[in-house]
């Protein structure tokens, strides 16, 4: 199989992405589900950035080097990947954040209708959002209602005034069908807002063939915008007029260099802006988005699903399929870019096996999760990285009290 590995490299047509990123030698980087790599361009924006716009351009570089339109040209380097025509997408703030303006903005619309239905095993963030949003205007507005996945088109009725889904499950990788369940709820009149943080940059999304009304997403995982980047949200044109969000600062208003003391909102997702945009951090999101520019995002789904393929032959080569439960699909199309494995010392293991300089992460309570990200990881990662897994099986050398150490990000 490791012949196998190897020949499957060198028929990818995607192998050479891997060159646009700085990936450390002896390092099999399983986390990118998480945090991206860091594209080479994005380190060279950030010099960039630092010593000549900030250091010596100054403040003249808001004009200068188009600072403040960053926000714009983010979104626009990323709503072709989320099949959204130009002036839908913006960055700003977090996926929180966004979500909160999008759910405040999204129930004003819906007069009459109180229940935001989200699945009980959704994010935390977008099930807390909620919750805060509840306690902030009283459950005479705004109810939370948490289902199964499997119970969430029983959940749909007239009553129902937001879906809020995450197209991904964090843990498990199970793919929500967001154009099927998007007409479903709006034949009940419901709005429905996606989180894409686990879809942007891996899987084909056509929010606007699929009449999604308002998404967000986050740019650190497969879009490498480095750690803490700023999220992105999408509103669509058909709402853009009505829809207000809540959090009026100066950067969403129409002309906020007029320093005038009432809020008009700018025209477009533009006024889902807040503050002052995140200069570096953008800047350099901005250069990583440059890479998408010749990539066929469905060529990337199509190594993402071998990868993910890959990995269960490889697994069940090492006859670890049973120690180490796959909690994910087993139909790869219903798959994300990861696969979960379950195991009472799957923190340890993965400790363990980032000491072999496999990174991959745990969840809570007991996932071993896996990413593969198809532009900087090949096959015979895969099969270097099951290896070293089955020695850490067959030795369990997770036991050592070092890798039962519990740290604070996990
Ligand atoms: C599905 C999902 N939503 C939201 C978040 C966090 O969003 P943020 O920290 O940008 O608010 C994550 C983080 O991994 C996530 O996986």
């Amino acid at each position: 199989m490791h012949e196998e590995a190897r020949k499957r490299d060198q028929q990818d047509p995607l192998a050479s992405c891997r060159e646009h990123f700085e990936i450390p030698t002896n390092c099999i980087y399983l986390d990118g589900n998480s945090l991206g790599a860091l594209p080479k361009a994005a380190k060279t924006r950030a010099l960039e950035v630092v010593e000549q716009q900030w250091g010596q351009d100054l403040i003249t570089s808001w004009n200068k080097h188009a600072w403040i339109n960053l926000p714009q040209q983010c979104g626009e380097r990323i709503a072709p990947l989320l099949g959204a025509k130009h002036d839908q997408v913006t960055c700003c703030d977090s996926i929180s954040v966004n979500l909160f303006k999008l759910l405040c903005g999204a129930l004003a619309l819906q007069p009459g209708r109180t229940k935001i239905v989200t699945t009980n095993d959704n994010f935390p963030t977008d099930v807390y959002i909620v919750q805060g949003i509840q306690q902030l205007l009283g459950e005479q507005r705004c109810q939370l209602v948490t289902v199964e996945e499997a119970g969430i088109e029983s959940a749909l009725n007239d009553e129902v005034a937001i879906l809020l889904l995450t197209q991904v499950n964090f843990r498990t990788g199970n793919v929500l069908d967001m154009a099927t369940i998007t007409k479903k709820a709006q034949q009940h009149g419901i709005l429905t807002v996606w989180d894409l943080a686990h879809s942007a940059g891996v899987l084909p999304i056509k929010l606007d063939e699929w009449n999604v009304d308002f998404a967000v997403g986050c740019t650190y995982k497969y879009l490498n915008g480095g750690p803490g980047a700023p999220a992105f949200m999408y509103v669509a044109e058909r709402h853009e007029n009505a829809f207000i969000q809540p959090i009026t600062g100066w950067m969403g208003h129409a002309t906020p260099f007029n320093f005038s003391s009432s809020y008009t909102p700018h025209e477009g997702v533009t006024q889902s802006l807040t503050g002052t945009p995140s200069v570096i951090s953008m800047s350099v999101l901005h250069a990583a988005l440059g890479i998408w520019n010749d990539i066929d995002i469905e060529r990337v789904r199509a190594k993402s699903i071998a990868l993910g393929e890959f990995m269960l032959e490889c697994m069940a080569h090492f006859k670890l399929a049973d120690e180490l439960v796959l909690a994910s699909p087993l139909n790869a199309l219903q798959r994300g870019s990861q696969l979960a494995f379950k195991h009472d010392q799957a923190y340890a293991i993965c400790q363990a096996w980032i000491s072999e300089g496999v990174i991959a992460d745990f969840r809570a309570p007991n996932i071993l999760r896996v990413g593969f990200a198809p532009l900087y990881i090949g096959f015979e990662d895969i099969w270097i990285a099951c290896e070293k897994l089955k020695t850490i099986m067959d030795q369990q050398t997770y036991l050592h009290d070092h890798f039962q150490k519990k740290h604070t990000v996990t």
